[in-house]
């Protein structure tokens, strides 16, 4: 059985991340997505939210668990015997940060490898702080996350704004 993590802050989950879970579950036989803490960030869905809103967007897919995790990567990699992680690249810019992850989290877990995907062409602009944002100042975020999340979306902003 061939494991792999996707992790990600997922505040919130958008039309690219689902694009890259779809891809990844089709490669290895169970896909755990792990809503994770960056120390860079202070969110604006809190953990259970994050996931709940993961949930209801990936109702289709019986190979894909959500899961999350306040530790390190790398000790939960092992935890759950996942022999990969997965994280999506959307242009050259993320290439010099993901490299660093990659080694370090290899350096902590040896038998863990990074398996880059590239973002779909379409998704390639996309993260979650432009879709915030775009919300924020009262825009539509309808091309940007999956539908049946949209209406929290708005409203959590319409709430923070
Ligand atoms: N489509 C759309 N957006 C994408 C994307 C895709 N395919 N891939 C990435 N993004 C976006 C993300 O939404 C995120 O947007 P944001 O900055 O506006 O929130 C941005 O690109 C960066 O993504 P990523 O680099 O994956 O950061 P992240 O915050 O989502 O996840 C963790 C980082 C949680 C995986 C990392 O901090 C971690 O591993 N933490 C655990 C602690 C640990 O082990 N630390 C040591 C690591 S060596």
């Amino acid at each position: 059985m061939r494991i792999a993590i996707y992790p990600g802050s997922f505040d919130p989950v958008t039309l690219g991340h689902l694009d890259i879970i779809k891809r990844a579950s089709a490669v290895f036989d169970k896909l755990i997505v792990a809503v994770m803490h960056n120390q860079n960030k202070v969110p604006m869905f809190d953990t259970e939210e994050r996931m709940e809103l993961l949930r209801r967007t990936i109702n289709n897919l019986p190979n894909v668990e959500i899961t999350s995790f306040g530790g390190l990567l790398a000790d939960y990699a092992r935890q759950q015997d996942a022999c990969a992680i997965i994280k999506g690249l959307r242009a050259v810019s993320d290439f010099e940060y993901e490299f660093q992850m990659a080694l370090a989290n290899r350096k902590l877990n040896p038998e863990l490898d990074t398996v880059f995907l590239m973002t779909s062409a379409e998704y390639m602009y996309l993260s979650s702080s432009v879709v915030k944002d775009i919300a924020v100042h009262g825009g539509n975020v309808a091309g940007f996350v999956p539908a049946e999340i949209l209406d929290d979306i708005m409203l959590r902003t319409r709430k923070d704004g």
